[in-house]
């Protein structure tokens, strides 16, 4: 029985948890940020530091108190290093080197990316209020990820095997959620705002363009960011040179819902087709889903409603498609921690808790 320590730090979220042999969820702590950059819209980098190191050390303590262990229990330190903000990253990597040396542990240098994928192997916890896979995905393995920073679709073959097929060329699929909320005048994140507005909305009454790449699983959302700011100038009659700050006051209730609701179905639609269009091609076993906007309703809805066609049958009976629980597909530690495990196992390379650097800009 493995159990793995996992730190993120990445961007707004100060998290840690323990997690055993790759598939038991025994503590997840999460403490964010969120609320201090509210009021600005998007994450203040400098602000998002300062509060990891606030908060790291007893985030790392209660994870611990959670999962009922002390450090004898402890087989190793998983930590995030990229991709992410560097200041943020860095308290992370600090804590994790420092912990790895004074407490003698072995350090595992994780990528966020990556981990949000493996948030899919947990299966078991006896947390409360969590609702967890119930079995783990199998290889070959499609994997989605949807955050603030990524838009990804990746085929796994077996674990640390694997081929990056697309990407997007501009904003991720959560920064096109944040931006528009944003010109619509709804909160911060924008995913949950655009999804809750969606709700009284017609999606059908824009019909936003959907990028064309000349790669066949890349994705494009700056173009559609645009579209919508257009729409949203021309409902009130004002042409482009109309400032996007003062839009959200002159919309009504309803036009900014039928905007929500359309811009959402074709943000989501732009990924939902690539996935089609890869699973078709790779044939996987399973599909997995990570990210913040892997929490997205619509986005489950139209997996839900696309995928059978593709495979004749049902995809979520048979368990080939998974959704995590939303708390484990948003930033966290659980996340790291697991992807740790599957490290230790497979035996890939330490890192040296001496030397180790943050990597903002780190690719799949
Ligand atoms: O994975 P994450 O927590 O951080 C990054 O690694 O970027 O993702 C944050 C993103 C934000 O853009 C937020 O708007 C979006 O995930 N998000 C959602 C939902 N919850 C968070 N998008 C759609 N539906 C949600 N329920
Ligand atoms: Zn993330």
């Amino acid at each position: 029985m493995m159990k793995i320590l996992g730190i993120e730090t990445s961007c707004d979220e100060t998290a840690a948890a323990v997690v055993e042999d790759g598939t038991r969820l025994l503590s997840n702590v999460v403490f964010s940020s969120m609320d201090l950059h509210a009021v600005y819209g998007g994450v203040v980098p400098e602000i998002a530091a300062r509060s990891h190191i606030e908060s790291i050390i007893p985030v790392i303590q209660q994870s611990l108190e959670q999962a009922n262990c002390n450090w004898d229990d402890i087989d190793g330190i998983a930590v995030t290093y990229g991709a992410g903000l560097g200041g943020s990253l860095l308290i992370g990597v600090m804590t994790a080197r420092t912990l790895a040396i004074v407490k003698n542990k072995p350090l595992y240098a994780v990528n966020h990316v990556e981990a949000h994928i493996y948030a899919n192997f947990l299966t078991e916890t006896s947390l409360p209020d969590y609702t967890l896979l119930k079995r783990a995905p199998e290889f070959p393995m499609l994997g989605l990820i949807v955050s603030g920073g990524h838009s990804q679709l990746v085929i796994w073959r077996n674990h640390f095997d694997y081929t990056l097929l697309g990407q997007t060329h501009d904003d991720a699929i959560g920064e096109a959620f944040d931006k528009v909320a944003r010109i619509l005048g709804l909160p911060y994140p924008g995913g949950p705002s655009i999804g809750e507005a969606a709700k009284k909305g017609n999606p059908l009454v824009f019909n936003f363009p959907k990028a064309r790449m000349s790669s066949k699983y890349d994705f494009s959302f700056s173009g559609l960011k645009t579209a919508v700011l257009r729409a949203a100038q021309a409902e009130i009659g004002k042409d482009h040179t109309f400032p996007s700050h003062k839009l959200s006051e002159q919309l009504s209730e309803a036009q900014k819902a039928n905007i929500a609701a359309s811009f959402q179905r074709i943000a989501v639609e732009t990924v939902v087709d690539k996935t089609i269009l890869a699973f078709e091609e790779f044939q996987p076993k399973s599909v997995v889903i990570g990210g913040g906007v892997a929490a997205s309703a619509e986005l489950r809805h139209q997996l839900e409603s696309h995928l059978p066609s593709a495979i004749g049958s049902n995809p979520t009976a048979e368990g080939l498609v998974g959704y995590q629980d939303p708390k484990l597909c948003t930033d966290n530690g659980a996340m790291v921690a697991v992807l740790g495990c599957y490290m230790a196992k497979h035996k890939q390379p330490l890192a040296d808790p001496y030397t180790l650097e943050i990597s903002p800009n780190l690719s799949m």
